[in-house]
């Protein structure tokens, strides 16, 4: 069967990174072990991740006129995602401040910069949105925009998937047009059941225990987490969502079996986007767990 084509309309970051043995308390200063610089970004990371697992996948965002934008744009373009509508816009591309701790536990703060300035969707975007399978979208962008793109994308018949992260209230015409949600249990908490009862498909990534799926009639499905060892869980999530957008049209059990080995494998490694496995090691894991 072939894969799905994804449009992502979303966010793209310059992830600062530091790894410490524990958390800071507030008004603590502790030291660190180690720093670095590595691309992120939610719309970013599961844009690359859904590239990796075997989709056709187009970018929509935009960078700064910084030194973080040339790299940002490479990432994409060395994980073969199309980045022909990646912007570039005067002032700083995003960045995320990503502190990480000895158990592989994230706490995360981004600062919007390019992102904030993705607006208006150009003709060429709207038709790259409604010749796609896939619309996946996340809320690092203004909600607006992803408004717009999830209302274009659900008149031509392209699936929307939406990650609400950061978690906020989600526009009435935003929910109309979403097909599938992909949560984890806090974002599942903050949207309520009066949003989720309104969504057809909802999947709830619940880290070491797996993911689990409700359908148009309530039918449940479950898919228990693989076992690995993880150094690092800040591009799980992403990369779980972009293997789920390529693998949506197997049905649900095979998707979220086949996500859930993307998101355990990206956890083995440290990093966003760098953390997410291709198509081959994602069901290399499968067979030995099978
Ligand atoms: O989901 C992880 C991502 O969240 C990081 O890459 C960071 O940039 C933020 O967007």
């Amino acid at each position: 069967m072939a894969e799905n084509s994804v449009v992502v309309v979303g966010s793209i970051n310059m992830d600062l990174v530091t790894r410490t043995s524990r958390m800071p308390a507030p008004g603590e200063t502790i030291l660190g072990t180690s720093f670095a610089t590595t691309p992120g970004g939610k719309g970013s990371n599961q844009a690359i991740a859904a590239a990796k697992a075997g989709g056709d996948v187009a970018f929509v965002g935009a960078v700064g006129d910084d030194t973080f934008a040339l790299e940002l744009r490479q990432t994409l373009v060395d994980a073969e995602v199309d980045a022909e509508h990646l912007r570039e816009v005067p002032g700083p591309s995003g960045v995320a401040a990503i502190t990480v701790d000895d158990d592989g536990q994230n706490s995360i703060i981004v600062v919007a910069g390019a992102n904030s300035h993705v607006h208006d969707l150009t003709e060429s975007e709207l038709a790259a949105i409604a010749n796609a399978d896939v619309l996946l979208c996340q809320l690092e962008i203004p909600i607006h925009t992803v408004t717009a793109a999830a209302r274009h994308a659900s008149t031509h018949d392209t699936l929307v998937m939406l990650n609400p992260s950061p978690a906020q209230t989600l526009p009435d015409d935003l929910v109309d047009a979403v097909d599938v949600l992909v949560v984890n249990e806090t974002e599942e908490r903050q949207l309520g059941e009066d949003t989720l009862s309104r969504v057809h498909h909802v999947v709830t990534t619940l880290g070491a225990d797996g993911a689990r799926y409700r359908g148009p009639t309530g039918e449940r499905v479950r898919a228990d987490a693989l076992t690995v060892d993880a150094v690092d869980t800040t591009g799980a999530g992403d990369a779980f969502t972009g293997a789920l957008a390529v693998a949506w049209n197997r049905g649900p059990q095979e998707a979220l079996t086949f996500a859930g080995a993307a998101g355990a494998l990206a956890t083995t490694r440290p990093g966003a986007a760098a953390a997410s496995p291709t198509r081959k090691e994602i069901d290399a894991l499968l067979a030995r767990q099978s």
